[in-house]
């Protein structure tokens, strides 16, 4: 029987590390810390200007990152890692104190109070949610409603933090913010300029605003990041089975510094992708599979599955989750953002 064939050819190139375990994540130590362990304050500026804002950076960094540092010689960058070490938990910690870091997890409220209790009471902190479905399915609006619920105190479902979104399609509407905050009771004013939002061109700035974005949440306390949509760049700069290995990789790049700073900063990362179909559509039960392959599916730690249902309501299926069974959940787009489909 020939192998089965996709529209995207998905080879895999590289498996995506989910190397952010780093015991307590409490809060992100500031890199002047490595000054304390013996680094001269000439090398953490080095660092700072090469992008490292916390010693968590540094820590979860491979040697290869803080060699190509400009003015960080081989016996520095060892220095350099060892302090990290020192500062920040890497190895082997007992199950409970697993358990007790997750105690900082933070879940944030979908404006949904059935999508809520589908996802086990929200979006997760230090993790990566990956939306994915067709066009028109509710992606980008659930993306903005985030923006305004992540605001919100934990005691409401929020993570008391701005939020951050990186548009790739223009996609992103400031209007959309104003009737979205007056519902949860927020002056929309305040929630405006909670969030930070920046418009990707290419794929390789994509990735280098995450190093920004990190500068960023190193200063405040962001909540939220949202990459909106995660793949459409990559697959606009690499086009064909020629560059499918290229492309990957660099997805893999972006979606690893988006893991680290899920942990880092204990932010929910919310991404986006679409849906391509297969060729043997007839012979499967849903013809449409999101983009991005096995490196996409590392990356995220929970899949969600929108399509459309009746009207202005859609239904969000758990694809892929290690705690949530493959439940479904209806919910209903309005003016002032996501909530329970209303009859
Ligand atoms: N106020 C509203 N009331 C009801 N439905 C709305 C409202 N505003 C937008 N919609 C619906 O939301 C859908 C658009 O959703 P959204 O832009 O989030 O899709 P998406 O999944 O991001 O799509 P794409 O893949 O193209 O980015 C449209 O079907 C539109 O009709
Ligand atoms: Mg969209």
């Amino acid at each position: 029987m020939p192998r089965k064939q996709v529209v995207e050819d998905e080879e895999e190139v590289e498996e995506v590390g989910s190397d952010q375990e780093s015991g307590d994540i409490s809060g992100p130590k500031m890199i002047a810390e490595l000054e304390q362990q013996g680094i001269s304050a000439t090398d953490v500026k080095k660092l700072v200007t090469a992008g490292f804002h916390t010693v968590e950076s540094v820590a979860f960094a491979p040697k290869k990152q803080i060699l190509a540092v400009k003015g960080i010689s081989e016996a520095k960058a060892d220095k350099i890692i060892e302090a990290a070490g020192k500062l920040v938990p890497m190895g082997f910690t007992t199950a409970t104190e697993l358990n007790n870091k997750r105690a900082n997890i933070i879940k944030l409220t979908t404006g949904s109070k059935e999508l809520d209790k589908l996802l086990g009471g929200g979006i997760e902190s230090d993790s990566l949610t990956e939306i994915f479905g067709e066009f028109r399915t509710g992606k980008t609006q659930l993306c903005h409603t985030m923006c305004v619920a992540c605001q919100l105190p934990v005691e409401q479902g929020g993570g008391c933090g701005k939020a951050m979104y990186i548009d790739t399609e223009g996609t992103f509407r400031p209007e959309k913010i104003a009737p979205i905050a007056e519902r949860f009771g927020l002056n929309p004013t305040d929630v405006l300029d909670n969030i930070s939002c920046a418009r990707a061109m290419n794929s390789d700035h994509q990735e280098q605003l995450l190093v920004q974005a990190a500068a960023m949440m190193a200063e405040s306390r962001y909540a939220l990041v949202v990459v909106d949509s995660c793949t459409s760049l990559f697959r606009t700069d690499f086009s064909g089975r020629g560059e499918l290995s290229a492309r990957q990789m660099k997805l893999a790049q972006f979606l690893r510094a988006l893991t680290r700073i899920a942990a880092e900063f204990n932010v929910a990362v919310v991404i986006t992708n679409q849906v391509v179909a297969q060729v043997d559509a007839m012979f499967q039960a849903d013809p449409k599979k999101p983009i991005g392959g096995n490196i996409i599916a590392h990356a995220s730690t929970t899949r969600l599955y929108l399509r459309k249902g009746r009207g202005e309501t859609r239904i969000c299926k758990i694809y892929d989750s290690p705690s949530l069974p493959e439940n479904e959940a209806t919910f209903g787009i309005y003016n002032d953002g996501i909530c329970d489909a209303k009859d």
